[in-house]
């Protein structure tokens, strides 16, 4: 069945067939009313191409790289929790998927893999760490320790979960964390005086809305992010923000990279979906760090639209987990496959035949807006 999956909504619709309603709930719901779920996927279709013709596309170059770490295409994986609930080998099937084609993965704080594991699985794969800051500095200190140790790049630090978004079905569903599976990266933290969660289970409503509101620092402030520069030398990549305001105040804090995003829709609904918020940032920030993009990227013409509006390279989330459901480290490959062969034919289609091009031809990516108002 999965072989028959040709685009990424494919996959989407098998994997739905294939989640119980626990997992697939979890993965699919947005915040509250899912505006900004919704949004960001169907903004894209608002921002046009402007195409040229008769340019020559015979030989394409998809190469990036993030952080100076060379991607073949600018297609990375972004961090999801809980992988294992989509196939058996959850994290490693997508860290797996990530290396074979030579693109980027992003490991989740909430893996059900350890950071450990996946060095040992995948030990060439190019990877990132996603840090949530924990009350108890020692374990936000333990986690970067490990991801220093174990070859993680840098630290994608989420600023934009302070508390969990309120996710209807999650709460309906008394969202848990399935009773053979574990957050590995805390399977040997030390059981505090009130019990260390060893996992997400049901109590009153969604199990990791509890786990969040227990041990995530909601305090977390810019001084937190000033601490973990002086506790490392890995580079910093805040990840959840949308506006140039605050993009100003990253580059202020000497970040490495800003990751354009809401979270997937899933922290505040009524945002901006990322590719508006995009612009903006990308203006503010003015070369000054590197700006990367993720939510609503199901196609490879997204991807150039991104790209095209100023983004290093794209993290996909929900993909990858409806290709984990359908073929396990296959699947994930299919998907990354999929949005990268979209995204070379679309960069035909535009004339274009590098990344730099891309995002140096004028206004090849336009806002219908701004055409229309032209008229
Ligand atoms: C996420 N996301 C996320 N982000 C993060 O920083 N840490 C995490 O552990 C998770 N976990 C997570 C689980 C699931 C099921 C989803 C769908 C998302 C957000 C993720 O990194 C990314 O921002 C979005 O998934 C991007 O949107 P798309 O590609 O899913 O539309
Ligand atoms: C989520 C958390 C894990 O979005 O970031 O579910």
């Amino acid at each position: 069945m999965a072989d028959k999956c040709i685009c990424v909504k494919d996959f989407e619709i098998l994997a739905a067939k294939r989640l119980d309603k626990n997992a697939l709930d979890y993965y699919k719901s947005g915040a509250t009313d899912e505006q900004t779920l919704k949004e960001n996927c169907t903004a894209f279709k608002s921002w046009r191409f402007q195409p040229q013709v008769l340019r020559d596309v015979l030989n394409v170059n998809m190469e990036s790289s993030v952080l100076g770490s060379k991607i073949a295409f600018p297609i990375c994986i972004a961090p999801t929790a809980m992988n294992k609930m989509a196939s058996h080998d959850g994290e490693i099937d997508s860290a797996k998927a990530a290396n074979s084609l030579s693109t980027g993965f992003v490991l989740s704080s909430w893996a059900t893999s350890s950071i450990e594991e996946i060095t040992t699985n995948v030990p060439d794969v190019i990877r990132w760490f996603q840090l949530y800051v924990y009350k108890d500095k020692t374990v936000t200190e333990n986690l970067v320790r490990r991801a220093e140790r174990n070859g993680y790049r840098a630290l994608i630090v989420t600023v934009d979960t302070p508390l969990l978004g309120k996710r209807y079905q999650d709460t309906r569903n008394k969202f848990a964390l399935p009773s053979n599976l574990t957050l590995k990266n805390f399977e040997n933290e030390t059981t505090k005086e009130d019990g260390f969660p060893k996992g997400v289970k049901s109590a009153r409503e969604s199990g990791l809305a509890e786990y969040v509101a227990s041990l995530i620092d909601p305090s977390l402030s810019w001084e937190d992010i000033d601490w973990l520069k002086t506790i490392t030398d890995l580079p910093i990549i805040v990840k959840g923000i949308l506006t140039a305001e605050m993009a100003l105040e990253a580059v202020d804090h000497n970040i490495a990279g800003i990751l354009v995003s809401n979270h997937g829709a899933r922290q505040l609904d009524g945002v901006l979906p990322t590719i508006n918020a995009l612009p903006q940032v990308v203006k503010a920030v003015d070369g000054r760090c590197e700006v990367y993009l993720d939510g609503g990227i199901r196609n490879g013409g997204d991807v150039a639209k991104a790209i095209a509006l100023g983004a290093k390279a794209v993290f996909v989330g929900r993909p990858i987990l409806w290709g984990l459901a359908c073929d396990g480290k296959r699947g994930a490959q299919r998907v990354l496959e999929i949005l990268r062969d979209e995204f070379g034919v679309t960069m035909k289609l535009l004339g274009v035949t590098s990344i730099v091009e891309l995002q140096s031809v004028h206004d090849l990516v336009i806002h219908e807006s701004r055409i229309l108002s032209r008229l």
